[in-house]
């Protein structure tokens, strides 16, 4: 990992949300969300990240950017210079100034947008912000930025309403890349459209990388798109990262049994194949009150006692590939070309 030059190293980032009870609003417990994660991403690299509903994907995602505080940990981010700036010690003003490298693009097209605003003031809006551009420069930019993500320009004046889903996806990209980001949060960004205009924004996407030579944290709970978009991939269960490798690798060899029941949970595009999924016996963890040990030990066929006990740590099984379970390496898992 050191000999390359990572966009992004998060360690050990925490984020405990306080449970609060009665009047006095006394805290009584955390909800987990984020407990001790660990990520890199290297320029012009997207790092997929999967996981069930609620296991933390999107409080990540936010901590890294500082959008919510976290609890504890660091984000290194590489500045224009070279040198890298741990993103959760900044006073306010040095983050704004960093904020303008890192954007976040959400799931929902529809609710994102001011629906008052007109297209050039939304996709201008970090411009001005930022005191970047103004007057002819300003919509000389958004023209540029939205013939760059494939909008006619010349719709500028427009408002939200009068673009179709995927239009409207187009609109918040081109307000991310308006100043110029190198690291690019996409939460669910395809999740909300149809499945013939996910393709076209996952390939504008794509494209946009190459371009820009951009850095994707890519946040979806669909296998399929990850597997599509990732060139490396992490796993998370309640809260931590279970398993991080490749994504020819986590598809194809899975070493973490959670990664596993997953995979054989993706639909399988032929009908008339018969399905092997595994079933997934119970309840995913509540992050507020988990098990004891490794957390997915009620769910997992391979547990044994001592992982009712001992939390696993994550360890490296081979190059590039690391999984947090007592077993990583020893059992045969079945990855996607075996189901
Ligand atoms: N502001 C908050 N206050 C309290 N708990 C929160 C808050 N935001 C998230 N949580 C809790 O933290 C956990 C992780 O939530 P998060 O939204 O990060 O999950 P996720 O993986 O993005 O889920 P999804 O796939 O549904 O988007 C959940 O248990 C959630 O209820
Ligand atoms: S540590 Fe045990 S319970 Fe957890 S995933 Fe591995 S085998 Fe299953
Ligand atoms: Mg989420």
């Amino acid at each position: 990992m050191e000999t390359v030059e990572q966009i992004l190293e998060v360690k050990a980032m925490k984020k405990y949300f306080p449970i609060t009870k009665g009047f006095f609003q006394r805290t009584v417990g955390y909800v987990k969300a984020v407990d001790d994660v660990s990520i890199h991403i290297g320029p012009g690299e997207t790092l997929g990240l999967v996981g069930e509903s609620g296991c933390g994907k999107t409080s990540l995602g936010r901590c890294i950017l500082r959008a919510i505080e976290p609890t504890s940990g660091e984000t290194k981010f590489r500045q224009h210079d070279g040198t890298m700036v741990d993103i959760t010690r900044l006073d306010s003003k040095s983050l704004r100034a960093i904020r303008r490298d890192m954007q976040l693009i959400f799931q929902d097209p529809y609710s994102s947008l001011n629906p008052r605003m007109t297209v050039l003031n939304i996709v201008g809006e970090p411009l001005v912000c930022n005191n970047l551009a103004s007057g002819d420069a300003l919509k000389e930019r958004v023209r540029e930025l939205m013939e760059l993500v494939g909008l006619n320009s010349r719709h500028m004046e427009r408002y939200p309403h009068a673009f179709s889903g995927g239009q409207r996806q187009r609109i918040g990209i081109a307000r991310a890349l308006a100043t110029n980001p190198k690291f690019i949060v996409c939460d669910e960004a395809v999740s909300a459209l149809d499945v013939s205009v996910q393709a076209q924004i996952i390939n504008l996407l794509q494209d946009l990388q190459a371009k820009l030579n951009l850095s994707y944290l890519f946040i979806s709970h669909d296998l399929g798109v990850i597997q599509h978009i990732s060139n490396r991939v992490g796993v998370m269960y309640v809260g931590k990262m279970v398993e991080t490798a490749t994504t020819k690798e986590l598809f194809n060899r899975p070493m973490h049994p959670y990664t596993e029941a997953l995979l054989s949970a993706k639909p399988i595009p032929d009908p008339r194949k018969k399905s092997n999924r595994i079933i997934l016996a119970g309840e995913v963890a509540n992050p507020a009150n988990p098990p004891s040990g490794c957390y997915f030990h009620p769910r997992c066929p391979y547990a044994q006692d001592v992982c009712k006990k001992e939390s696993p740590p994550m360890v490296k099984v081979e190059e590039g590939h690391y999984a947090a379970c007592h077993f990583a390496g020893e059992l045969s898992l079945r990855g996607v070309d075996q189901l």
